[in-house]
């Protein structure tokens, strides 16, 4: 279920695509889902802002079902009759229908199996999952018959009464139906309720009242069934999933220093005996190799590292690759297509883009380098830019092995520099340089012996000649 509009969130964007660890909390519960079912027996049930979340989450194959008006969770199962339940003539597709709730990203396969395993055993018609929490305010109470798993009712939030609200067993939004009882029952749902909707809950009463059985389960983690309704609630959850995440790599053999601070993808990988300082982000599918070193602040995006690399403070990087021992930072900042090459040196506000820096090549200080391919051995000077953009069109700029850039130079792209050539400090490159040449692109320098001292003897004369009219005149 993933129609709902989330208006406790007070946000233009739909519930179910406000983030966790970086992805839309719905794309958790649909990864979770498929591994206990294939995409094709999945059906995502939306409606607020439906084309949103249809292309969210797209790419993973599921069916989508419309719910154009969203009158509640009972609603939704409504909307899924047809996908559901099959023709009359085929009859049911499925006889066991596992509801999930596209706000609970948390939850794992192996609660999902659980619950459908103990579903199947009991031969339930409905069986929920429920957990104990410490504070239920908000969730619907289960109410049990007795003592056994038989379950009577659940009753929401707004419907409780003073006893009932009691009751730390809430329900967790997980359910498996009888796919047939389900759609033989539920046009008995109504509206009488404090939000006038139709309650998927309601199903428990209506189940029990017609001698079926209505089981519940209970989660050995509560915080697996969370949901995520208000900011605060999807605050909690990234951060149980971050932390979980920097336990699973310490568990690997990463150290994480003060890893409360550090923000990690769930998708990220690094190898073991690489340390992560305090503040540093790895998102989307990182790859960091063994014995690197990130250091605090930096900001890495879709990259693959490999070993041995140190990372200086505050380096950006997104959709790079960076090869074994190189050495970043502080404050490089390395965009798409940017591919570092082995021992490589990548230094002080070093912007790159679509670039490859070749085998031990250095670019240590205030450069940019864009669209351009540079062999080994490189030496780029301070203050180096690549022009690669005439207004209209990006160019390419080509360096190759052990050529020496001077600092301050301009190279004016399309522009190839020779093998082993030479640019002079501060030149302005347009031509060609062939291998093993010198480029000198900048005036020469004229020198006017003495003529410093000349203009300061005459500023002194100057200031004498007005101090003296001044004494006259007092
Ligand atoms: C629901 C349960 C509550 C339970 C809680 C657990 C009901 C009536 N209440 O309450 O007992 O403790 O989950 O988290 O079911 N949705 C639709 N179409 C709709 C309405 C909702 O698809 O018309 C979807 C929402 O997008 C959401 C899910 O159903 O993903 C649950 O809806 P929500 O409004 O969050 O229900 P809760 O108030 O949390
Ligand atoms: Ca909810």
């Amino acid at each position: 279920m993933a129609a709902g509009k989330g208006t406790r969130l007070k946000s233009k964007h739909p519930k179910v695509l406000h983030e966790i660890g970086g992805k839309p909390v719905l794309a958790h519960v649909i990864a979770t889902a498929e591994k206990v079912v294939p995409a094709q027996d999945i059906f995502v049930i939306i409606g607020h802002e439906a084309e949103r979340v249809r292309e969210a989450v797209a790419s993973t194959g599921v069916n989508f079902v419309l719910q154009a008006e969203q009158r509640g969770t009972g609603h939704a199962l409504m909307a899924a009759r047809e996908a559901l339940s099959g023709n009359k003539l085929s009859g049911n597709k499925y006889d066991q229908v596992i509801v999930l709730s596209g706000d609970a990203p948390l939850i794992t396969a192996e609660t999902i199996r659980k619950l459908s395993d103990f579903h199947a055993t009991q031969n339930a018609t409905m069986t929920l999952l429920s957990a104990d929490l410490d504070n239920p305010y908000g969730y619907g109470r289960v109410i049990r018959k007795g003592r056994q798993a038989e379950v009577q009712a659940i009753v929401e939030e707004k419907s409780a009464t003073p006893q009932q609200k009691k009751i730390r067993e809430i329900n967790s939004g997980f359910y498996a139906f009888s796919g047939r009882d389900l759609y033989e029952h539920i046009d008995r749902l109504s509206t009488e309720n404090p939000h006038g909707e139709y309650y998927l809950t309601d199903m428990a009463r209506i189940f029990s009242r017609a001698h079926k059985k209505v089981v519940a389960i209970k989660t050995s983690d509560a915080g697996e069934v969370l949901g995520s309704n208000t900011r605060a609630e999807i605050m909690v959850l990234d951060v149980r999933l971050r932390l979980a995440k920097c336990r699973q790599l310490l568990e690997e053999g990463v150290t994480i220093f003060y890893p409360h601070t550090c923000v990690i993808d769930p998708d990220v990988e690094v190898g073991a005996d690489t340390v992560i300082e305090p503040f540093v982000q790895l998102l989307g599918h990182t790859k960091i190799g063994a014995d690197c070193r990130i250091r605090s602040y930096s900001v890495i995006g879709n990259s693959v590292i490999g070993d041995r690399v140190t990372v200086r403070p505050g380096t950006i990087m997104e959709d790079a690759r960076v090869g074994a021992g190189a050495v970043l930072g502080p404050y490089s900042h390395l965009r798409p297509g940017s591919d570092v090459g082995e021992g490589a040196h990548v230094g002080n506000f070093v912007e790159t883009k679509k670039i490859k820096l070749g085998k031990g090549s250095k670019a240590n200080h205030l450069t940019y380098l864009g669209d351009a391919e540079i062999g080994e051995g490189v030496n780029i000077g301070a203050g180096t830019i690549t022009c690669n953009y005439d207004g209209v069109n990006k160019h390419k700029t080509i360096i190759e092995d052990g050529a020496f850039i001077g600092s301050d130079s301009t190279l004016v792209a399309p522009v190839r520099i020779g093998r082993g050539a030479y640019v002079a400090a501060a030149s302005c490159i347009t031509d060609d340089v062939p291998e093993d040449a010198l480029a000198l692109g900048r005036a020469r320098q004229s020198v006017k012996e003495g003529w410093a001292r000349a203009k300061r003897e005459a500023q002194k004369e100057k200031r004498l000649e007005k101090d003296g009219q001044l004494g006259r005149e007092a």
